[in-house]
């Protein structure tokens, strides 16, 4: 039977080929692997670090975490079926640890807060309610142990740090008086808890509703908008007639000032400089994203995590995409307002 050995808490023997995720979800980790898209391979919220003994990575692995975290062992739990011994790190383990306090603190401040406190004054994503906490007084052992959700954490960080900060701890009748520190050991442990700030939301199939309805709903509105609403066409036009200056629509406008202002060099005229050369490195730009900021250490406090999905966690690109979309806004702007006969500057306004 292989060995199933979570670093630093316990060690399982298991049937050849179980699931590695499936494993640590039925051994109550799931709500630190939250598993998103289920363990297709697409989502990488199972990854975890292997040490040791998890076989090559399959193509899922290799499209999702890249090569580079994959040298550094991630790897998705879903994708592994455990056919020797493996040695892993689970993130969020050490919490589970930190968390074992004894489950009778849980019940007695619990039923006390569903006494005592004005549960309206907790500032909480979820509402807490009587019930709610009277079931997780129930559930203290449970809690205790380091499984449950991550909301439920959320509750009882509220209560416990009501009672720290409105200095409630004498009241509260527990066998061992609760003293300052053993409360702020706890919130530390329930803070690690807390759900995610931000919830992850898979491209496939849930991204792509929202993006198909509110398209489609759009184009609704375009075409509604439409009957009511002619589009501002000119003259029909004359082969005796050319507009000066010609400019392009304003969404091309921009381009249009990229190749007036764009020099030749060498060979490359500046049609092909503006036209071509320039638009063709933004698009290039735009495809690497995603894969930029992973190759940018020096800026990374902690190397060992994969890199994050948000804006902070990637200021170099935000920064890059910024500064060009800003510098697009700005030719459009000149092309469009400060362009007149032969595309000679002027001044809007006079
Ligand atoms: S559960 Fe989504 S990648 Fe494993």
């Amino acid at each position: 039977m292989p060995k199933v050995v979570i670093l630093g808490q316990r060690e399982f023997d298991v049937k050849a080929g179980t699931n590695l995720l499936k494993l640590l979800q039925d051994t109550r980790y799931d709500d630190q692997l939250p598993a998103t898209c289920n363990g297709q391979g697409q989502c990488s919220t199972c990854a975890v670090r292997v040490r040791k003994g998890a076989g090559d990575p399959n193509q899922n692995e290799l499209d999702v975490l890249g090569e580079e975290q994959i040298a550094q062992g991630w790897r998705l739990s879903c994708q592994i079926n455990v056919t020797q011994d493996i040695e892993v790190e689970v993130p969020g383990y050490e919490v589970a640890e930190a968390i074992q306090i004894d489950p009778a603190i849980i019940r007695d401040v619990m039923a006390y807060a569903a006494e005592h406190v004005p549960l309206k004054r907790l500032a909480t994503s979820h509402t807490i309610t009587v019930k709610r906490l009277r079931d997780l007084s129930h559930r203290a052992e449970a809690l205790a142990d380091g499984g449950g959700d991550p909301k439920d954490f959320e509750a009882l960080y509220a209560i416990f740090n009501y009672i720290a900060k409105e200095r409630k701890l004498q009241e509260v009748p527990t066998k061992e008086t609760l003293t300052e520190e053993q409360v702020q050991k706890i919130l530390d442990a329930f803070a690690k808890r807390l759900p995610a700030e931000e919830e992850e939301i898979i491209m496939y199939p849930y991204f792509l509703y929202v993006s198909f309805t509110l398209f489609f709903l759009l184009l609704a509105g375009l075409g509604v908008y439409s009957v009511f609403r002619d589009a501002p066409l000119e003259e029909p036009a004359t082969p005796s007639f050319t507009p000066n200056p010609e400019k392009a629509p304003w969404y091309f406008v921009g381009i249009q000032e990229l190749l007036a202002i764009s020099p030749n060099v060498g060979p490359f005229t500046s049609v092909a400089i503006g036209g071509v050369i320039i638009p063709a490195l933004f698009v290039l730009f735009l495809i690497a994203i995603p894969y930029i900021e992973p190759y940018l250490e020096f800026w990374r406090k902690d190397k060992s995590k994969p890199v994050g999905r948000r804006l902070r966690d990637r200021p170099v690109t935000t920064l890059l995409f910024t500064s060009l979309m800003l510098a697009a806004i700005i030719l459009i702007i000149i092309g469009q307002y400060f362009r007149g006969p032969q595309w000679e500057w002027v001044i809007p306004w006079q």
